[in-house]
């Protein structure tokens, strides 16, 4: 089974990456009226969110990260018409991130091999029009430890409950605090480091999004902000380390496990739209 599928990797990936066409930013902006660039989001969140769901099948044992990258940047800019948005961003080398156990963002894709057990954060952002849409997941290569599981079933669902907050007038210390208090009734930390962050026309924007928080403060939500909400949980302690190429990637201090879920968010009238949902999120209608 696995052994085909890595021949369709080696298939897809002999060529390397394809050429990114050359494209002209959109003004910044991470707030829209609108109904031009609403659609615009919708369309590169659903963009992102298929690299996501194409890459599903290809995350299994022997595969290397660096071979995951080249078919979602492949994927991307030939089938999507769309520019993978880390590559060469503030000098990141590749076109997503992979973020491997005990990586907890920004892991660089590399050519060693996912070994049975592994577990994974794909980070994928796209670019349409000038429009940015940023999503990611954890994935498995064979069978996990139960443990493992858990740690990102618990991630998961902290960024759902958090998304079931989202509407106007609420603040984004509320939001912060329930995901970190989630996240400690089942033990686990979250990371302060790296915040969710305003999408739109420009990668990262304001308002930066925390995954703690005091209730009562920070931003309130406005409907027609487009955002991410991003977190990440630790299974030990919340410290992190940064090593790689400028130091871009971010372990656990502890070298314990790390997981991260991701959605692009647009705030409506009255709640909120998942820009970046997958047909298996089936919570939402
Ligand atoms: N996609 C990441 C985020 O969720 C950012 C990655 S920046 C990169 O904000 F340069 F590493 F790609
Ligand atoms: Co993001
Ligand atoms: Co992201």
């Amino acid at each position: 089974m696995s052994n085909d599928i890595l021949k369709r990797v080696e298939e897809l990936t002999k060529n390397g990456r394809s050429e990114v066409p050359s494209w002209t930013p959109r003004p910044a902006a991470t707030r829209f009226t609108d109904i031009s660039d609403i659609e615009g989001m919708r369309i590169a969140g659903k963009l992102a969110a298929d690299v996501l769901i194409m890459l599903e099948e290809f995350v299994v044992p022997g595969v290397t990260t660096d071979q995951l990258d080249i078919i979602s940047h492949n994927y991307t800019v030939d089938v999507q018409g769309a520019i993978p948005a880390p590559l060469n961003y503030h000098g990141f080398p590749k076109s997503c991130c992979t973020s491997v156990n005990d990586v907890i963002c920004h892991g660089i894709p590399n050519d060693k091999p996912l070994k049975k057990g592994d577990v994974v954060n794909i980070d994928i952002t796209i670019i349409k029009d000038g429009y940015y849409g940023d999503t990611s997941r954890m994935f498995f290569a064979g069978e996990v430890a139960p443990h493992v599981e858990r740690l990102c079933k618990v991630t998961q669902e902290s960024l759902y409950l958090a998304i079931d907050m989202v509407k106007p007038g609420v603040r984004l210390g509320d939001i912060g605090a329930a995901i970190s208090a989630y996240v400690h009734k089942h033990h686990y930390t979250v990371v302060e480091e790296y915040c969710g962050h305003g999408v739109g026309t420009t990668f990262h924007g304001e308002p930066q999004v925390a995954h703690y928080g005091t209730p009562g403060t920070g931003v309130i939500l406005e409907e027609g902000m487009t955002l991410t909400i991003e977190p990440m949980v630790n299974a030990g302690k919340k410290q992190v380390k940064h090593t790689g190429p400028d130091n871009w990637i971010a372990k656990t201090k502890d070298g314990r496990l790390s997981a991260q879920y991701e959605h692009t968010l647009l705030i409506t009238a009255t709640g909120v739209e998942i820009l970046t949902k997958r047909p298996e999120e089936t919570r939402f209608f």
